[in-house]
């Protein structure tokens, strides 16, 4: 009597059963002591001693309905098989022994060889194990996984021993997960190409107030006035070309290489690009660091961040007031700033207001993406991811120091090149 049934190895998609093996070598008959350890299934007594008899190996494979399992001559013919096989087959044992078990394969299968390629395959290692739709007797059609171990006997081949497993509800269940994944990846392609889209609108907004500015202005501007206006139309119409250049180059895969520009150089030269962001009752003063500030940067996302930042600053001062945009070098101090380069120099870019600051709580929201303390349609909360994205992807990091009465400051620090770095 079968006492316990111990199972040694709960890897359930391998062979199972009294006789069958799913070691990778051949199986060998077990010896007539019984005792068959070489299986997943042990028979223990109760004395914990195992050991199984003919009878015991029979009740114990069709005790097992999960698995069909079938024995095989050498040629494939079907010599027996459990009630599982029934159950999953939907056929009779008549229907069943003495055909070739090639008759659950679906025709195609067949055509190809399939049957007897498997039998190849486990006669030459000892085992196959295979994946596959087969075919129950109704004509419906099953999602199968499948052990076939080569059986010898005194050095020769005298069977196979085969296990089949229905997996067609978990093979759907991964179907329906990977179908799922790919939606959910689709989703978020769709939803980065939108905010791709509304960053570009964004910038573009930018650029278009500046020129709309200076056109207002012209009208009643004179002389050297209306030169420096429509040099600041010029130029934010310039950056908004080398915009679309930035985006078709983004298209076509080309990635934007960041290059070394003197950033005080690049500020002076879009000077007016500035002051016109900063509106008519800011003043916008520049302070830049006598020094090396030369970096490694996208000079249009640099510029894109500095007119973010100015717009930011006209937004949130209501009376006349000042922008300062500093250059200075600096080392960030160990541990505070962990994005950082250790012990290098970093060029910090700041645009400092004296508006009214931020409470703590928008201080520490306000570079989140879509994150707006504007009316609907004022403000789309980008404008400082973007100062974020483009100070992180320079290799260095953005901060914001402010508090309610005391002005904002912004600052984007970029690493210095490794050789000027004792600037
Ligand atoms: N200089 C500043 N002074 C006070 N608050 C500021 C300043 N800069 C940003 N903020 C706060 O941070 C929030 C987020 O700024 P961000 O530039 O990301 O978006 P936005 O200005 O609201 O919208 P967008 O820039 O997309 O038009 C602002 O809504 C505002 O509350
Ligand atoms: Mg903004």
């Amino acid at each position: 009597m079968i006492s316990t049934i111990s199972r040694e190895n709960n890897d359930i998609d391998g062979a199972i059963g009294a006789g069958v093996s799913s070691s990778t070598g051949p199986v060998r008959p077990a010896d007539d002591k019984g005792g068959r350890t070489d299986g997943r299934f042990v028979a223990m007594s109760a004395t914990g001693t195992p050991h199984a008899s003919p009878g015991d190996e029979h009740l114990l494979l069709q005790g097992v309905t999960d698995y069909a399992i079938y024995m095989l001559d050498a040629s494939g013919t079907i010599l027996s098989w459990n009630t599982g096989g029934q159950r999953i087959k939907g056929y009779t044992d008549a229907e069943v022994i003495g055909q070739h078990f090639s008759r659950f394969y679906p025709q195609e299968d067949i055509e190809r060889g399939e049957p007897q390629r498997a039998l190849g395959i486990a006669a030459r290692d000892g085992r196959y194990e295979t994946e596959g739709w087969r075919v129950r007797k109704d004509g419906s059609r099953f999602r199968a996984h499948i052990v076939i171990d080569a059986i010898w006997q005194d050095g020769e081949l005298v069977g196979f021993a085969k296990i089949t497993r229905d997996i067609t509800a978990r093979h759907l269940a991964a179907e329906q997960k990977r179908q799922a994944e790919q939606a959910l990846a689709q989703a978020q392609k769709i939803a980065a190409v939108g905010q791709l889209t509304l960053g570009i609108a964004h910038d573009f907004n930018n650029l278009l107030a500046v020129i709309t500015a200076s056109l207002d202005q012209l009208d009643v501007a004179e002389g050297r006035r209306r030169e420096v206006l429509v040099d600041a139309a010029r130029q934010a119409a310039g950056r908004g070309a080398r915009l679309v250049r930035q985006m078709l180059a983004f298209s076509r895969g080309q990635a934007l290489e960041p290059k070394l520009h003197d950033v005080n150089a690049l500020i002076d030269g879009a000077s007016e690009v500035y002051r016109r962001a900063a509106g008519p009752i800011t003043q916008c003063v520049f302070e830049l660091a006598e020094a090396d500030t030369r970096v490694m940067v996208d000079a249009e996302q640099l510029e894109a961040a500095l007119v973010n930042l100015v717009a930011n600053a006209r937004d949130a001062m209501e009376t006349p007031g000042t922008i300062r945009i500093a250059t200075r070098i600096a080392r960030p101090r160990a541990g505070l700033h962990l994005e950082a380069v250790p012990g290098r120099n970093h060029l910090h870019v700041s645009v400092a207001d004296d508006g009214p600051g931020m409470r703590e709580d928008v201080r520490l929201r306000a570079m989140e993406p879509f994150f707006t303390t504007k009316d609907v349609g004022r403000g789309s909360g980008l404008g400082l991811s973007q100062v974020f994205g483009f100070a992180s992807q320079s290799g260095g990091f953005a901060s914001i120091e402010s508090a309610p009465g005391e002005g904002t400051c912004v600052t984007m620090a970029i690493p210095l090149p490794e050789n000027t770095n004792d600037a």
